[in-house]
């Protein structure tokens, strides 16, 4: 669960900044993704090649489609069996990937090209831990009942101060 997006975490959108109009696809470690790709005009990518690549990075090398399938023995090893386009999409133009099993180092920037087509636009991933989202929440809701108490303790004070004078 993105916690982000979700109303039971309403009290983080106080603490948070807006986030830009291309919003970075943002998942849990463990969890599937898909990237989204697609051709403009639609045509089938079924033909062509389609690559998937990270930015600023040596050996970027996600995925590679080409001559009707994968060829992903130059892929960066912890990619390995966790990529996937979706082959009955390629005729209508999709050449979205899916990564399966998310782990921290899937964090970053990808981009997809298919023949001579290229979009400029990359796709940002964030990648969140379970267990960091867990504490922050924990942390917080602790945090607010410690202030509720330390006010509703004031409060009293004041009043037995106010009695006294
Ligand atoms: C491309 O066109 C096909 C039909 O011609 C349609 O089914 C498909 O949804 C279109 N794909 C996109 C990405 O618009
Ligand atoms: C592209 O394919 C993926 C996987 O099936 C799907 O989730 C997505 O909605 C498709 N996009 C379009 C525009 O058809």
């Amino acid at each position: 669960m993105a916690c982000i997006y979700s109303p039971n975490c309403w009290f983080l959108y106080t603490f948070l900044p807006v986030l830009g109009p291309a919003q970075p696809v943002v998942a849990v470690a463990g969890e599937d993704v898909v990237l989204p790709c697609y051709l403009k005009p639609n045509i089938s990518a079924v033909d062509l090649s389609v690559e998937w690549f990270r930015v600023q990075t040596k050996d970027p090398l996600v995925h590679l489609y080409r001559d009707h399938e994968d060829r992903n023995e130059n892929q960066i090893p912890s990619y390995r069996r966790r990529t996937s386009l979706f082959p009955e999409e390629l005729r209508n133009g999709n050449t979205s990937l899916k990564v399966k099993n998310l782990r921290g180092s899937d964090n970053g920037e990808y981009k997809c090209l298919s023949g001579k087509f290229y979009d400029d636009s990359s796709i940002e991933v964030h990648i969140k831990g379970k267990n960091l989202e867990f504490w922050l929440e924990m942390s917080l809701f602790f945090f607010c009942i410690i202030l509720i108490c330390i006010l509703i303790h004031l409060y009293e004070s004041l009043s037995t101060l106010m009695i006294l004078l």
